[in-house]
């Protein structure tokens, strides 16, 4: 009879991780992973969803959603970390959860992450695909809406017509792309990351220093811009408030919706993790490339949401704008004729801008493809999916067959999936893979307090206790489409493991 809540031991993990079982090969060291961290880290979520989080939900107050869930990350990041020095193996939280809460809950989370990092993968390329639009249209290309849009999206042309999109081929380009150099190397890819990720940081801070002497203080009256619901008085009218149409959008509902949606772009930091089997000393630096790149990304978001809601009103991110808010934010930068109209200081930054992001996005896209097969790398050596996902290409060292089976998978999502939708099930996946990592850190410092960890966790149980509620907290505040699709989703995955996995599972059958 298989037992749902087996537990792996933590030394026989170690002793995996040392012999190499995997045979992926370390390359990377402290500076490749805070690189990785970013490269992960900066992309859509401060390029494109900070626009319409600013306009619809927390006015330049997004900024303060952007230090709430630096709050969350940091707690959960601080929990990754001790996992990570401790068990330096491919398959991140999947991994932790096999050693900490047993089997069952291991599957549910590694399933869980799939929606973290293929599904986060899709979102980005959606993204690339508006901005590399927004581009060519500098140049008079206009590529076809039905070619660029999925079904479920449309677009108004000039003439004012409605387009229906059928197809998004730009952002299945860049998916199959950087699939593609994933096969190549894990090596290479980090170099081509090194590269983009100075380019991106180069941007942000640009953006940062050429805008913040346009910064009008104007547009920061009111800092919270009111919500028009019912007032809160008692539970019952927190419930009704809860319920209504207004709740999420301005007042404290509404910065923690932004939070909570702009918690997209945090996520990126916990991928070094799953590289832990590709690092050379990775309990030295799994702690450091996970918590010295969220450190720099937060300050970098913090600066730049002030930035982007200072030189222009938030009401600028509304509709279509709001895709490529930092586009929208340049050309407010500029002194006021006396007609009123603004000369814009950068007319040239926009097109750099917009390539960098360009070149920005894939580096997200690579890590987030390379996070989602070690995790599966790590579930099919353990038997719960099917041996392919572990296959490693014997030239290259690479997961190749499961880069390209991903590829596949997450090409029929940025082609045919909506990007809100793609961005919400990310972030409650992700939050959901937070919170038990955060339980699995206390659950371990109780069953295994003498087990030697090469980075602590700080106050435990405090820590992991506010990472829990700060993580919980935010996915309360998401639409409740999200969680019926977060629900449907870990309903295919308990189908699939009562059918596959726990027939399969090496560690149940021996
Ligand atoms: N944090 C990554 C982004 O914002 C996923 O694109």
């Amino acid at each position: 009879m298989a037992n749902l809540w087996a537990k792996k031991s933590i030394t026989e993990l170690q002793k995996e991780s040392a012999e190499e079982t995997g045979g992926l090969k370390r390359t990377l060291g402290p500076m490749s992973l805070i690189a990785l961290g970013i490269g992960a880290i900066i992309g859509a979520g401060l390029f494109s969803i900070t626009g319409g989080a600013a306009a619809n939900n927390a006015g330049p107050a997004v900024t303060i959603s952007f230090i709430i869930a630096a709050l969350a990350c940091t707690f959960a990041g601080l929990c990754y970390a001790e996992f990570a020095s401790m068990i330096p193996v491919a398959g991140s939280a999947y991994t932790y959860s096999y050693a900490t809460m047993g089997e069952f809950i291991a599957w549910i989370i590694g399933w869980d992450l799939v929606l973290e990092y293929a599904v986060a993968a899709a979102m980005v390329s959606i993204s690339w695909s508006r901005y590399l639009v927004k581009f060519l249209a500098y140049y008079d290309i206009y590529l076809p809406a039905a070619y660029t849009l999925s079904p479920f999206d449309t677009a108004t042309l000039t003439d004012g017509t409605i387009v229906h999109g059928m197809i998004n081929i730009p952002a299945v380009f860049i998916v199959v792309l950087m699939s593609l150099l994933l096969v190549k190397g894990t090596k290479e890819s980090a170099f081509v990351n090194g590269l983009i990720v100075a380019l991106k940081v180069a941007v942000v801070l640009t953006f940062i220093m050429l805008g913040w002497n346009y910064i009008d203080d104007a547009n920061f009256t009111p800092y919270i811009p009111v919500n028009k619901g019912i007032e809160v008085t008692s539970a019952q009218s927190f419930f009704q408030f809860l319920g209504s149409s207004e709740f999420g959008h301005f007042g404290w509902s509404g910065i923690i919706r932004a939070a909570a949606i702009i918690f997209f772009a945090y996520i990126g930091f916990d991928a070094v993790s799953t590289a832990a089997q590709e690092a050379k000393n990775p309990k030295r630096d799994m702690p450091i490339g996970i918590l010295v790149s969220l450190i720099i990304c937060t300050i970098l978001y913090i600066l730049f949401a002030h930035v982007m809601t200072g030189v222009t009103s938030y009401t600028s991110f509304q509709g279509a704008d709001g895709i490529a808010p930092v586009a929208v934010a340049i050309d407010h930068m500029g002194e006021v004729g006396a007609n009123g109209l603004i000369t814009p200081a950068f007319p040239w930054l926009n097109k750099i801008i917009i390539l960098a992001i360009l070149a920005g996005y894939s580096s997200v896209i690579m890590v987030m493809l390379m996070g989602q097969s070690r995790v599966f790398y790590s579930m099919s050596k353990d038997g719960l999916l099917p041996k392919v996902f572990s296959n490693i290409h014997p030239k290259f060292g690479t997961l190749a067959k499961s880069n390209l089976l991903l590829m596949v998978f997450v090409s029929l999502i940025s082609a045919f999936v909506p990007s809100d939708v793609v961005g919400e099930m990310t972030s409650i996946g992700t939050l959901l893979a937070f919170v038990l990592v955060c339980i699995g850190v206390m659950v371990l410092r109780k069953t295994q307090p003498d087990l030697p960890r090469a980075f602590k966790t700080p106050l435990v149980p405090l820590v992991p206790i506010l990472g829990i509620i700060s993580c919980l907290g935010m996915m309360v505040f998401l639409p409740g489409d999200t969680w019926l699709r977060l629900v449907i989703w870990l309903a295919i995955g308990f189908v699939i493991y009562f059918i596959y996995g726990i027939k399969n599972s090496k560690f149940n059958n021996k």
